[in-house]
């Protein structure tokens, strides 16, 4: 079969940074196809190759890497297209077309119109098969995701549709399902009634730079919360499925979702510009802090505290789960700390469970000491990246890591509070911790666990 990927924001920063690196991998891997890079950025192929690529991409990639100078605002651009994508079926009796939308959300509406075009225009003496890839965020709000959409069910069917979140293509996200369902012990002591509160710290070093454009129309909101933290809290907090698969696994995600109320407590920040033509002049929201509660049965009552963001001094994403210290008194020592499960993303990938232990010739005194699982150290470090996960999928037309149209749905919902733009956007000087994350900690009665 001949498969033909059809790049759209082909000379984006995801593009390049993600979505090639992938690409080549899976070629290595003995995947098959062609991919058509679209973009207005170069004027020619050679121009594209040499600022794309990396040194030592691999020549059995860049040979099935094409490029098309596309402009989607001139009246050629579908016959351009067309044309361009006829030259890549050749003969072939079996052709995919997979349409990958990197785009700013503004544009689907346009793109899959002309997608609608080509489509028709590409009648073939061929089996012709197709798939839709759409980029988070999916939508600019509620109501713009609905409309994208039934655009989008107007020329696809939902079994051609991908909605694009790459986190679920991630090691930890699908070890956390893998911690909570296949182990008693876990399972017996992961609800409200154990656990005191969670904390999920997503803090990025990097800034907007190069993505300044996309960046500035989105904001940390629609960024990150609305999709990869929110499809977080879903893997912490959901029932066990009837089964490991994507369907049941849907119908968790989506319970937990619905008993998520519209965040109330939330806090923004943009981090201060360091001038124009730094790639750092931002207005939009790039660091924000909430709360917000599980409302199910189990997890009813058990506070979720989220910060996230960027320019931060240091990259670090973990999530802390707390139990209730009830030790504490029964032993008449305040000092007993408590017991917590610490997963931690970045720098690296493990997981610690705290637990108190004696402090040799001590008179009875314990000390925290953990127990580490170390991803890397116990399975080598050749997991593969979430995008080449995700793009695998695609391939296979294996659904079972994108999120449902119900999903993005109830997360937009959730987030919709936080899109007004009437909101107060702290300024903070970068590599610091906007004034709100400190003072939200200190009214909620709790510290960051830093
Ligand atoms: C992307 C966001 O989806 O996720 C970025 O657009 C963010 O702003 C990134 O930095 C974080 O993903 P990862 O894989 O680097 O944790």
């Amino acid at each position: 079969m001949k498969r033909i990927i059809i790049q759209y924001g082909g000379t984006g920063d995801l593009a390049e940074k993600k979505l090639y690196p992938a690409y080549e991998n899976l070629m290595e891997r003995g995947y098959q196809f062609e991919v058509l890079a679209l973009g207005r950025r170069f004027e020619s192929r050679s121009q594209f190759l040499s600022a794309v690529l990396r040194n030592g991409t691999n020549r059995a990639f860049t040979d099935h890497l094409h490029y098309l100078n596309y402009d989607m605002a001139h009246p050629d651009a579908v016959t351009h297209l067309s044309e361009q994508i006829k030259m890549l079926m050749q003969e072939s009796r079996e052709v995919e077309f997979i349409y990958y939308l990197a785009l700013q959300p503004s544009l689907y509406e346009t793109a899959i119109a002309q997608i609608k075009e080509i489509d028709s225009a590409l009648a073939c003496e061929c089996t012709l098969t197709k798939k839709i890839i759409v980029e988070k965020p999916f939508g600019f709000d509620g109501e713009s995701a609905k409309r994208y959409n039934t655009v989008l069910e107007q020329a696809f069917t939902n079994r051609e549709i991908y909605r694009v979140d790459h986190y679920l293509g991630k090691e930890f996200m699908q070890n956390l399902l893998l911690m909570r369902f296949h182990n008693d012990i876990i399972r017996r002591i992961w609800d409200n009634r154990t656990i005191e509160s969670i904390q999920i710290i997503f803090d990025e070093e990097h800034g907007v730079d190069q993505r300044l454009g996309f960046y500035e129309k989105i904001g940390v909101v629609r960024d990150t919360i609305q999709n990869h933290i929110l499809q977080i809290i879903t893997f912490l907090t959901m029932a066990e499925p009837a089964s490991i698969s994507f369907e049941d696994i849907a119908i968790e995600k989506q319970k937990v979702l619905r008993a998520i109320s519209p965040i109330q407590e939330f806090y923004m920040g943009r981090y201060e510009s360091l001038g124009s033509g730094s790639g750092k002049v931002v207005t939009t929201p790039t660091y924000a802090s909430f709360t917000l509660f599980v409302n199910t049965y189990y997890f009813a009552g058990i506070p979720i505290y989220v910060r996230t963001g960027k320019m931060q001094r240091q990259a670090k994403s973990l999530i802390y789960i707390k139990f209730k210290n009830t030790t504490r008194e029964v032993m008449h020592d305040p000092t007993i700390a408590e017991n917590a499960v610490i997963i931690t993303i970045h720098p690296e990938l493990t997981i610690d469970i705290s637990m108190n232990l004696k402090v040799p010739n001590s008179n009875w005194k314990s000390k925290p000491v953990r127990f580490r699982f170390n991803q890397s150290e116990t399975f080598g470090v050749n997991t593969p990246e979430a995008y080449e996960q995700i793009v695998e999928k695609i391939l296979l037309g294996d659904k079972s890591l994108f999120p449902t149209m119900e999903e993005i749905t109830e997360s937009w919902r959730i987030v919709e509070p936080m899109l007004s733009d009437q909101i107060p956007v702290e300024v903070y000087p970068i590599r610091t911790l906007p004034r709100f994350t400190i003072d939200m900690a200190k009214k909620n009665n709790f510290s960051w666990f830093d």
